[in-house]
């Protein structure tokens, strides 16, 4: 059983460096840690943002030489047990390797590769390396979705056919993140299919039980772009929009309401407290642009078929075009179905009673409401630690935790080549195969 050079005592908290101080390594990493003093503890950060570095190293009281702004002065210094990446999209792959050489366990943000050589040279050095990497698919540990694998590894709807599940990213959420944010474009981040819904394509391998054979794709841009924009619309709605009034994206209003600095997204807009800060990062940066005139180019809407080994069929919706942000889910058996609400919490599992013609047996679970995924960011935060402490223990084997994790980046990069080409294409080992 491998044991992590230098590592400390069972007793100690584990000692984690965070690569990457934003929204993810700051809000959601930063803080599940806080709030598990006695067993996990940052003591590094790496960061090129000073401002960034400085919040971060504030908030958990770390001295100057603990902060880098080179991830790899970061990692070759010791003192660190385990690692977590939230850098962008298209650092992963080089940091996660560099990571997986070290031995140390890893908590990778998804999506762990952007390109198909990039996920297979990961899945090579696990295979090599042998290192803990855990993947950030927080949908996993959620109750909501622990209760339909259990419910469908209980056989009570039978041998499952279909999982139809739709993600709907809401029209407020998907024009800030991917018609003015970070995901707006393939090129700088990483396809919609891949940033949005690899969590999703990951969870429906998961309840399948089974690879991913071949997939079809359809979607586009069907309104944020130019033809979408009201009349004399100008570049940036600070400029006097004449249809500010009506427009359900204009920027002063969508941000206007929001605490500066402090609830997201407006703390993505600005991360000052300041009000003027918010409305000047408005006039002068990406958020304050108008949502028909940017340089998206991720589809809106798109459609996603996936055929599994097992026989079972997939579909998989990803939408703009949905007032709530949240996913709605319905697996079909043999002997029953289960329809799954998440931002109301609430599952029926319909059965196919031999009681007659027409005949029903619905039961119904109530689960924790939640739209976004913090319970499931929480539990797999806990997961990982208490991993990597049993690891530095010797009393856990490293490894993935999932050993299946990669395949539904590798089905979301098939199916981005499916959109692309408009055909059929098969699901090889790490993407599409040839
Ligand atoms: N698991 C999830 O549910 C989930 C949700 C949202 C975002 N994400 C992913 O998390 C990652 C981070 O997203 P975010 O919203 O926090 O982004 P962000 O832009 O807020 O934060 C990224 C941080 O990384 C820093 N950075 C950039 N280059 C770096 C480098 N070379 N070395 C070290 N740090 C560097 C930036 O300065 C910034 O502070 C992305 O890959 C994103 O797709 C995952």
């Amino acid at each position: 059983m491998t044991r992590i050079p230098g590592a400390t005592s069972d007793l100690e908290p584990l000692r984690l460096l965070l690569i990457g101080a934003g929204q993810r390594g700051r809000e959601v990493y930063g803080a599940e840690v806080l709030a598990m003093p006695h067993r996990a503890r940052f003591v590094a950060v790496a960061d090129p943002d000073p401002a960034a570095r400085t919040r971060f190293a504030t908030e958990h009281g770390l001295p100057p030489e603990s902060c880098f702004a080179d991830w790899q002065a970061a990692l070759g210094a010791v003192g660190h047990d385990a690692v977590v990446i939230a850098t962008p999209d298209r650092f992963h792959v080089e940091q996660a390797l560099a990571v997986i050489a070290s031995g140390r366990p890893l908590l990778l943000e998804k999506p762990v590769a952007v390109t198909a050589e990039g996920l297979r040279a990961l899945r090579e050095a696990v295979e090599r390396h042998g290192t803990s990497v855990s993947v950030a698919h927080p949908l996993r540990s959620m109750d909501f979705f622990v209760r339909i694998e259990a419910i469908v590894h209980s056989g009570e709807i039978g041998q499952l056919v279909a999982v139809d599940h739709q993600e709907d990213v809401g029209y407020w959420h998907f024009a800030h993140s991917y018609v003015r944010g970070s995901w707006r474009r393939a090129d700088l981040a990483s396809p919609l299919i891949l940033a949005k819904a690899c969590h999703d394509l990951d969870l429906i391998t998961h309840l399948v039980g089974s690879r991913a054979t071949s997939v079809a794709s359809f979607g586009d841009r069907r309104h944020f772009h130019s033809g979408g924009a009201p009349s004399g619309a100008p570049a940036r709605c600070t400029d006097g929009c004449p249809a500010a009034a009506a427009c359900p994206f204009h920027a002063p209003t969508f941000y206007g309401g929001l605490q500066p600095g402090v609830e997201w997204p407006a703390s993505v807009v600005s991360p000052s407290t300041d009000p003027a800060a918010l409305e000047n990062a408005l006039r002068t940066g990406p958020y304050g642009r108008c949502v028909y005139h940017c340089d998206n180019d991720v589809p809106d809407h798109q459609a996603t078929i996936v055929r599994f080994a097992n026989g079972a069929v997939a579909t998989l919706t990803v939408t703009a075009f949905a007032a709530e942000n949240t996913r709605i889910i319905t697996v079909r058996g043999t002997r029953g179905e289960i329809r799954g609400h998440l931002a109301s919490g609430r599952l029926e599992i319909l059965g196919f009673p031999p009681e007659g013609f027409r005949s029903e047996a619905r039961r119904v679970i109530q689960v924790e409401a939640e739209a976004g995924h913090d319970a499931g960011d929480r539990i797999m935060v806990e997961g990982f630690v208490e991993h990597a402490l049993a690891v530095r223990a010797g009393t856990a084997t490293p490894g993935m935790d999932f050993p299946e994790v990669f395949h539904g980046h590798a089905i979301a990069f098939a199916a981005e080549e499916a959109r692309l080409r408009g055909s059929v294409v098969s699901v090889g080992v790490d993407g599409p195969s040839a």
